[in-house]
């Protein structure tokens, strides 16, 4: 059996939701559950960052590891400080990357040419990601900028003289929250001469104001997956969920 929930938006109810009828399944005998979670939120709250915070992700974990669940799928997981998910969650874990997904529909859209075109990873945690975009297209070059994080909302972004004057440029990440990454990226990126920008996330959250905050850059194209519902979420991860599934044996 398949329970398919991305805890999105209402973050709390679809969490609610997805425990009691996970742990129901069960109950009622389902004799294999597969947990696909496409967006697993409390994932980036790993660490204790102010004394007296809880850490989220354990404590979700915690719930989890009880519902006797035999596999859980999640797509491109934040676990920078994670070392054992199979252990913290006490089930098959499998991290699905929905970056190849992002990368067909670039393939698909736009006219990507070697030597044109240059794939950015925004931080030194998006090279995973910038890696998997550049190899799906074509083997296009990559970099990685450098960002010191100051507050929720603020980031400094060092471009570090990427070369991408005259480029056309594709930013990929897993999520965008606040926006203050991406804008603070554009910004160093078109200091430097970038022509086009186009970017990718997986998880596109937009909290708050971030929607208007990406729409004032004027990006050549500004791309989500369907891990979370928004105005960007063009692009389906349901291929690497059914490509998943079937590396499981469940279909
Ligand atoms: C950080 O670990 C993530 O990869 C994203 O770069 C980050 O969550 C983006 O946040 P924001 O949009 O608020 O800058």
């Amino acid at each position: 059996m398949v329970y398919i929930n991305s805890l999105q938006r209402n973050v709390n109810d679809s969490l609610v939701e997805t425990i009691l009828t996970l742990d129901a399944l069960r109950d009622l005998g389902a004799r294999e559950i597969i947990a696909v979670v496409p967006y697993m939120s409390y994932a980036r709250q790993d660490a204790r960052f102010n004394p007296g915070e809880a850490v989220s992700i354990q404590t979700i974990a915690k719930v989890f590891s009880l519902l006797r669940i035999d596999y859980l799928i999640t797509v491109d997981m934040h676990l920078h400080r994670i070392s054992d998910p199979n252990k913290l969650f006490n089930t098959r874990f499998y991290n699905i990357t929905g970056v190849r997904e992002l990368a067909k529909y670039f393939k698909t859209k736009h006219e990507i040419r070697r030597n044109e075109t240059i794939i950015i990873g925004p931080d030194e945690e998006a090279e995973q990601w910038a890696k998997i975009m550049s190899s799906e297209l074509g083997g296009l070059e990559y970099s990685i900028l450098e960002k010191k994080r100051i507050s929720a909302e603020k980031v400094l972004i060092d471009t570090r003289g990427v070369n991408v004057k005259d480029k056309k440029v594709i930013i990929v990440d897993d999520i965008i929250s606040t926006g203050g990454t991406i804008v603070e990226a554009v910004k160093g990126l078109r200091e430097l001469g970038a022509e086009d920008i186009m970017v990718g996330t997986v998880h596109p959250l937009l909290i708050g104001d971030a929607y208007n905050k990406l729409l004032r850059l004027k990006l050549k194209d500004l791309v989500g997956t369907n891990t979370i519902l928004s105005p960007i979420s063009k692009v389906s991860v349901a291929p690497a969920v059914l490509e998943a599934l079937a590396s499981i044996k469940a279909i």
